[in-house]
């Protein structure tokens, strides 16, 4: 009877010390991220999925006078291949940008160390390209800012290996002020250079400026490159790329997205397109959360779910992630405000490590469809291990660790008899189109 009653204490003291009791750490600094390499060299070095088989390799230098080539190979220090560029440039109000270089290298083989260098000057950088089949593993943290739990979030998300990085918007925090947008490329460098960073845009991207700027996204879409055109879009602000059994499909919070918009129309023709065979799971990233029960942002995404989420239900999008709330939040799969079996899975992980701090406050009780929430910076990891299941983890920045606080096995919607059968039957996207 007194081990029962022990065990018994021990179990209800496990179950209860749960994130609530979790002494949160503050608000640490920013910090600024300055260039150390001569005007010719290389800074601020960060590649992305480019089409089948190929790499972008961006990066700026102060010398306008540096080609846009990109030297690599399989061995370091010998550089059997050689491709060749582009280089842009901007001006945001007094500030002129260095210049910008995007060179496209491959065909690459898979699971492939290369070697590589930028216009011929600087250090040498090295990065992994994915592999051919499964498993495949991404990092995923949103809202990343320059602080130093910016600087701990990538440090977790550098201690363990993966593929690729998704980042669902609000990079550098730079709001208007250029040199910062540098800055953030600096400390980025040494992750984004070494595997693909996938990124799409969020509100602090934007910079808009009435008349001078009106559009917005100037430095985003000048420094950080997605394959737009590989995608069949015709803005770097909404694109899909194929890796390794999954179709990841990024979308813009901040552009036009009603049914009569390009955007819309784009998304229908690139989900008609998406072989399930080729790609059992489909993952979509977006800024503002279309389900939220944090009283940040509250129903900011209802807009752009109203338009959007019957296409990706109807296409049996597995997970939809979202940034924007400084917060982790985890939903069952739902559709149309209620669980849903055949809906995508909601997760809100703007939790990278910004200045603005944590959105602390979830509502109470919660809502049924949520199913975790916790007001922590930290990053997850998806890892797919085949095409029919996945484990997502979400890991919370300690001071020194990153242990995992949230975590479940997913099964793709493709894999279900009852999803996918319905998928056969429904209207998309045939007749829809
Ligand atoms: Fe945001």
């Amino acid at each position: 009877m007194k081990m029962f009653l022990q065990n018994l204490l021990f179990f209800l003291f496990i179950i209860t010390k749960g994130s609530t009791e979790y002494t949160r750490p503050g608000l640490r600094p920013s910090v600024s991220w300055q260039h150390h390499r001569s005007d010719s060299d290389p800074q601020q070095v960060h590649i992305s999925l480019a089409g089948e088989e190929h790499m972008r390799i961006s990066w700026i230098t102060k010398d306008r006078k540096v080609e846009s080539v990109v030297d690599y190979g399989k061995t370091a220090g010998a550089y059997n291949e050689s491709a060749v560029g582009g280089s842009t440039s901007y001006r945001y109000f007094l500030y002129t940008s260095g210049e910008i270089h995007h060179v496209k290298i491959g065909p690459l083989e898979p699971s492939t160390i290369y070697y590589y260098r930028c216009g011929g000057y600087g250090p040498e950088f090295s990065f992994r390209t994915p592999p051919s089949a499964f498993p495949l593993e991404f990092a995923v943290a949103g809202d990343l800012g320059q602080t130093e739990w910016t600087e701990s979030t990538l440090a977790h998300i550098g201690a363990r290996d993966y593929d690729v990085f998704l980042l669902p918007g609000d990079l550098s925090y730079a709001d208007f002020l250029q040199p910062l947008w540098d800055s953030f490329g600096r400390l980025v460098e040494p992750y984004a250079s070494t595997r693909p960073w996938m990124v799409t845009q969020g509100n602090h991207d934007k910079e808009a400026f009435p008349i001078i700027y009106p559009q917005g996204f100037r430095a985003y879409n000048a420094r950080w490159r997605m394959p737009y055109q590989e995608s069949g879009s015709t803005t770097n602000l909404y694109y899909s790329f194929d890796v390794v059994g999954t179709h990841i499909i990024m979308l813009g919070s901040y552009t036009d997205y009603d049914v009569d918009s390009d955007q819309y129309k784009w998304l229908q023709s690139d989900l008609i397109k998406v072989d399930r065979v080729k790609t059992p799971w489909i993952f979509a990233l977006v800024h503002t959360p279309w389900y939220n029960s944090n009283r940040a942002h509250r129903g900011e995404g209802e807009k752009m779910r109203k338009s959007m989420e019957r296409m990706l239900y109807d296409a049996r999008v597995d997970v939809v992630f979202a940034g924007h709330v400084h917060a982790y939040e985890r939903f069952t799969r739902i559709y149309d405000g209620k669980a849903d079996e055949c809906g995508p899975i909601h997760v809100t992980i703007g939790d990278g490590g910004n200045r603005e701090g944590l959105a602390t406050s979830f509502k109470k009780p919660s809502p049924s469809i949520s199913l975790y929430q916790e007001p922590s910076f930290g990053h997850a990891r998806l890892r797919v291990v085949n095409s029919s299941h996945a484990y997502w983890s979400w890991h919370r920045n300690n001071e020194t660790d990153s242990p995992v606080a949230d975590g479940t096995w997913l099964r793709s919607l493709s894999s279900s008899a009852a999803c996918n059968q319905t998928l056969s039957q429904s209207k998309f996207p045939k007749d829809e189109l």
